[in-house]
């Protein structure tokens, strides 16, 4: 038995393993040498014509070949596939545009300000912003709403703990927009067309209430001013926001700071006022409203003699589900932040 020859074919097969780039290559490789007629399957078939004292030897130096050649192969198979998985998971062409990343938009209340702010703009409204900390006598008693007075209990109110002032009452979180009538009356003479859009806080929580919400108060104070303008505002707003098909209407109610006081409604989009069970007779309730009240004027340093005005507040969450399509029947979707609701939009 040549063992010149069977080392240099030892050599050459681990060469060309070390050599073979795929599966199949290594495949026809371990046929070469150690399939039936393999080179050194041949050897090994030669083994029982060896003589006595060398067949032992043969015997193991063909073993140590024929592992060695299998160990090889082994390697190179799993070296093999690692590069083949690296080159799937890490190439890329570096020739393909870049991937945008998602685009998101403003928030659906965001959005619902922005309009709602234009719309008042065009017909001449300043938007104005004033504190949501604010005095008891901006949010209530300068409002005709003494302490105590159960009118004031339908505004539920957070107290800043341990903030007062002997003049104008106790601290609050704002529970609503006309906190800013009389802060715009003291700032500006009339003329005075207002839109005040802020965040409102009250202690509620359930489908259509949240604690934190946002409101629009529109005033509007000049010489003249009746009901009249009070509802062509009002109409003129509805077909704005809601689509020149809706109409508004005003009906009695009571607030402390306006005199006459209305609730305002809006003609239901969804049965375009004949009635459904999304509506109440045709309407939907929007918010309150009326004339300013002669006190309410004094309080904020004005003539009621010689001026008059119209007020109105409206939460803005509630006016945007108002909208027709929109049908949301839960006011807390809008602040979960859950991105499946949100994208809808
Ligand atoms: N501020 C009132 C509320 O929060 C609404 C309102 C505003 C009523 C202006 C009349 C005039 O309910």
């Amino acid at each position: 038995m040549d063992i010149n020859r069977l080392q240099n074919l030892k050599n050459q097969a681990i060469s060309s393993i070390l050599d073979s780039k795929s599966e199949r290559e290594l495949e026809q490789i371990r046929i070469e040498y150690l399939g039936r007629n393999g080179e050194i399957t041949q050897f090994i078939k030669q083994i029982p014509s060896v003589k006595d004292e060398k067949r032992k030897q043969m015997g193991i130096l063909l073993n140590d070949t024929k592992k060695a050649i299998e160990d090889a192969i082994k390697n190179q198979s799993s070296i093999i596939s690692h590069q083949s998985s690296v080159i799937n998971s890490e190439w890329f062409d570096i020739t393909l545009p870049g991937l945008r990343p998602p685009q998101g938009h403003l928030h659906l209340i965001t959005y619902a300000i922005k309009e709602i702010a234009a719309i008042f703009e065009k017909i001449g409204f300043n938007r104005v912003a004033y504190p949501e900390v604010e005095w008891d006598w901006y949010a209530f008693e300068g409002l005709n709403m003494p302490e105590n007075h159960p009118a004031r209990d339908e505004w539920e109110t957070f107290f800043i703990q341990d903030l007062s002032s002997p003049k104008y009452g106790e601290a609050v979180l704002i529970p609503h927009t006309s906190s800013g009538q009389l802060r715009e009356m003291e700032k500006i003479k009339p003329p005075i067309r207002m839109l005040n859009i802020a965040k409102c806080y009250r202690r509620q929580y359930d489908v259509s209430h949240i604690p934190m919400f946002y409101q629009f108060e529109g005033l509007l104070i000049d010489k003249g001013i009746n009901i009249t303008h009070l509802r062509g505002v009002l109409d003129y707003f509805a077909k704005q926001f809601f689509g020149p098909k809706r109409n508004s209407r005003i009906r009695p109610h009571h607030f402390r700071f306006t005199e006459p006081s209305f609730e305002v409604d809006v003609s239901c989009g969804i049965c375009e006022g004949r009635g459904c069970k999304l509506c109440k007779g045709g309407w939907l309730e929007l918010g309150g409203a009326g004339m300013v009240h002669p006190q309410i004027l004094k309080n904020g340093g004005i003539n009621p003699e010689v001026y008059t005005g119209l007020a109105f507040g409206w939460g803005v969450e509630r006016t945007y589900i108002m909208k027709s399509g929109l049908n949301i029947d839960d006011i807390r979707f809008l602040y979960n932040n859950d991105l499946r609701f949100l994208q809808q939009f």
